[in-house]
C-alpha cells in the first residue's frame, strides 16, 4: 500500500490501531524513537500495553537532564521493560569537543547543528538502518514546522515510512491519556518546560507560550528543528 492510501486508511482510525497495523505488519522492523516527553510516554504506554516486545528506543546525547533520566528508569521498571538506548560515537564527541569546546552551540548555528548532528542525527541513522517503520510522538500543534505534516510519510533520508500516530492531538488529550492511565511522566513538565530536549538547549517558558519557544532559545524559530526530522 503506498502512502497515501495508508493516510486515507488511518485518516479517522485511533492511535492503537495504527500502531497494533504496524507491529503486525512489520515485528521488530518498527520501532518509536522516545524522547521520554510527554507525548513519547503516551504512545510507550500504547505500545507496550499491546506487546511487550514492541520495540522502543532513545537517543542518549550524554546531554539530558537527570529529570530525563529518571522517567526512563521508571518506565522502565514500570513496564518491565529496557527501553534501548543509542549513544553517540565517542570519537565524534571528542573531536566535536575538540573542534568547539564543551558548549559551543551558544556560539553559532552551525556549532548547534553540528553538536545536533553528533549526538542525535548520526546515532539516529544507525537506529533506523535496521528498521522499516519509524514511529514518532510529533504534533502539528508543537510548532509551524509542524502544521504541514502527515499522519504518514515517506523518509527519503532514512528510507523509512515514518509514522506520527499523536499528529492531530491536542495538549490537553495527551494529558488526560497521561493522568487516565497513570502513565510515568517527565517533571520537568511541571516546572514549565512543555518540550524537553538536552539540558543547556531547553529551558522553562511562561504559561501559554509557544511550546516549543524554551527549545534553542537563542535561536529564530525557523531553525528551531535538529535536523531529526528534517526530509
Ligand atoms: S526535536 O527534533 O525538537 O528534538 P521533539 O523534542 O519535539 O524533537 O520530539 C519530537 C519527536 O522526536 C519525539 O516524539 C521523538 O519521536 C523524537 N525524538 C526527539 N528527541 C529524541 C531523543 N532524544 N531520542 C529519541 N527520539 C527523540
Ligand atoms: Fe547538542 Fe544542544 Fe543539540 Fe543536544 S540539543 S545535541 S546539546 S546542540
Amino acid at each position: 500500500m503506498d502512502i497515501n492510501d495508508l493516510n486515507k486508511k488511518f485518516k479517522n482510525v485511533k492511535a492503537e490501531e495504527i500502531l497494533k497495523y504496524f507491529f503486525e505488519k512489520y515485528g521488530n522492523k518498527v520501532a518509536l524513537s522516545s524522547s521520554f516527553g510527554v507525548e513519547d510516554q503516551v504512545l510507550t504506554h500504547m505500545m507496550l500495553s499491546l506487546d511487550k516486545k514492541m520495540n522502543i528506543f532513545t537517543l542518549d546525547t550524554a546531554r539530558l537532564h537527570p529529570q530525563t533520566y529518571s522517567v526512563m528508569d521508571a518506565t522502565n521498571l514500570k513496564y518491565g521493560v529496557k527501553v534501548n538506548v543509542f549513544f553517540p560515537d565517542t570519537d565524534d564527541v571528542e573531536k566535536l569537543y575538540q573542534s568547539q569546546g564543551i558548549n559551543g552551540f551558544y556560539e553559532s548555528i552551525q556549532n548547534r547543528k553540528a553538536c545536533c548532528f553528533t549526538r542525535k542525527i548520526k546515532p539516529l541513522q544507525r537506529a533506523l538502518s535496521s528498521l522499516d517503520v519509524w514511529i514518532t510522538g510529533l504534533r502539528a500543534s508543537q510548532s509551524i514546522t509542524r502544521q504541514n505534516l502527515s499522519l504518514i510519510e515517506y523518509d527519503e533520508v532514512n528510507k523509512v515510512i515514518k509514522v506520527n500516530p499523536l499528529l492531530h492531538w491536542s495538549e490537553d488529550e495527551i494529558w488526560d491519556f497521561i493522568k487516565k492511565y497513570k502513565v510515568p511522566y517527565n517533571s520537568l513538565h511541571d516546572e514549565g518546560f512543555p518540550s524537553i530536549g538536552c539540558a543547556p538547549c531547553t529551558r522553562a517558558v511562561e504559561s501559554g507560550a509557544d511550546v516549543r519557544s524554551g527549545r534553542w532559545w537563542w535561536e529564530n524559530p525557523e531553525h528551531k528543528e535538529c535536523g531529526l526530522h528534517i526530509k
